[in-house]
């Protein structure tokens, strides 16, 4: 006779199997919570994760993670991007749903959130020069449209909401300081404003709305999705050496975090997994503490691969971001480690270089870069 072990089971002590034994059993009764008290009374075998913006970078490695572990995945994304082929692979998954709209269109953020046990919200335009080159836009969404699809998620019985926010929170800190959760936020763009702003909101929620709120601050990613970015330094940075374009490089001796988009996947479950008493209205930097690099450092490791290849420092950028961050508390609260290091990330995007993908970068560049828009606010 076999026996069939459980969900929680398989969330607590199998997907789980690294994390301390006292951790997984906290796991193993908050599965068995979230099962009588949010899937029950939805009627639901799963639980269902609305990833608002999910068809982007970070979105498409986490929806693959997400399903491949059990989850019911319903992505609300608008394409901004012409990134529909993102999201094709999933469109037949069982436990996959998708819905076109904009996170800015309360009546369809509304019929998206029926039936959802957890949100993580990933959409917005992401990056400073795009918000610098589309205001309007910027504000519509990631001001207007964000801060009102947040106010509309309590009284849902929602279980866990995620904000992904940024360390570009932290702007400009000295180089012998490691910014911490605590460490005085200073946004030096429209980009970081609201994401300053949407964080403010999420946390405001403590002890008045009914979900359990988590703010995660990311640091700037890097590797391999199906809705690839070459607008970020180490792609970036890769691309242009690898092809032989001669690189600019502006303040190199700034320094960043750096993530894996697979280890965001991770952290983004682990903040879903774990007992709501680890995360509640808590932020979280996202990331390792190894991965702090200077962009010259980054050089450095790409130019390593092609001692051929061109590259020049240039003084005076208009980018004044300059942030080392401390990750010790994802580590010790959420026995959270990058499993990537930035050279590996530089090792398995040459590798896909190599073999002749992405060589319709220049034809695409709208699909590769957060660059042009074509918004019609609801
Ligand atoms: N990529 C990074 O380096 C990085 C670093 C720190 C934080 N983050 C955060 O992670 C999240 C995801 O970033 P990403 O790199 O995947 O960005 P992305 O631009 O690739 O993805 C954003 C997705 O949101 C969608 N979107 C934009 N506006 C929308 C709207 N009005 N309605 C519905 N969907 C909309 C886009 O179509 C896109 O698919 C963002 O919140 C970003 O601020 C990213």
């Amino acid at each position: 006779m076999t026996t069939a072990i459980s969900h929680a089971q398989y969330i607590a002590h199998v997907a789980n199997a690294s994390l301390p034994d006292a951790v997984r059993e906290q796991i193993f009764v908050e599965e068995n919570r979230i099962a009588a008290e949010v899937l029950k009374p939805r009627g639901l075998a799963r639980r269902r994760v609305l990833l608002v913006g999910g068809a982007g970078y970070i979105g498409t490695p986490l929806t693959a993670f997400l399903l491949a572990r059990g989850y019911d995945v319903r992505c609300l994304d608008l394409l901004l991007y012409h990134n529909s082929d993102c999201v094709t692979p999933f469109l037949g998954h069982v436990n996959y749903e998708f819905i076109k709209a904009d996170v800015a269109d309360a009546q369809a953020t509304n019929a998206a959130l029926e039936g959802v046990t957890d949100v993580i919200v990933l959409a917005g335009l992401v990056g400073d020069p795009i918000t610098k080159k589309y205001p309007a836009e910027h504000q519509s969404i990631n001001e207007e449209g964000l801060a009102r699809f947040v106010d509309g998620l309590d009284g849902r019985g929602l279980n866990k909401v995620i904000m992904v926010s940024t360390c570009s929170n932290y702007g400009e800190i000295p180089d012998d300081t490691l910014a911490d959760e605590n460490y005085a936020l200073k946004p030096l763009s429209l980009y970081a404003n609201a994401k300053v702003a949407r964080e403010k909101q999420i946390l405001g929620g403590a002890n008045k709305v009914d979900y359990c709120g988590t703010v995660m601050r990311f640091a700037t990613a890097f590797g391999l999705s199906s809705r690839m970015r070459f607008d970020l330094t180490v792609s970036e940075f890769t691309r242009d050496l690898f092809s032989g374009t001669l690189l600019q490089v502006y303040d190199a001796d700034t320094w960043r975090p750096y993530c894996h988009v697979r280890d965001f996947a991770r952290a983004l479950t682990r903040v879903l997994e774990m007992p709501g008493s680890v995360v509640r209205f808590e932020v979280f930097n996202a990331g390792g503490d190894a991965n702090n690099y200077t962009k010259k450092m980054i050089v450095d490791a790409v130019h390593r691969h092609f001692p051929q290849s061109r590259y020049e420092f240039v003084a005076g950028g208009f980018d004044r971001r300059n942030y080392k961050v401390d990750f010790s508390k994802i580590r010790s609260r959420l026995h959270f480690e990058p499993e990537y290091t930035v050279e590996q990330g530089i090792i398995e995007l040459i590798a896909a270089l190599r073999q002749g993908f992405f060589s319709d970068y220049a034809e695409r560049l709208p699909f590769y870069r957060n660059q042009d828009l074509n918004y019609k606010p609801v």
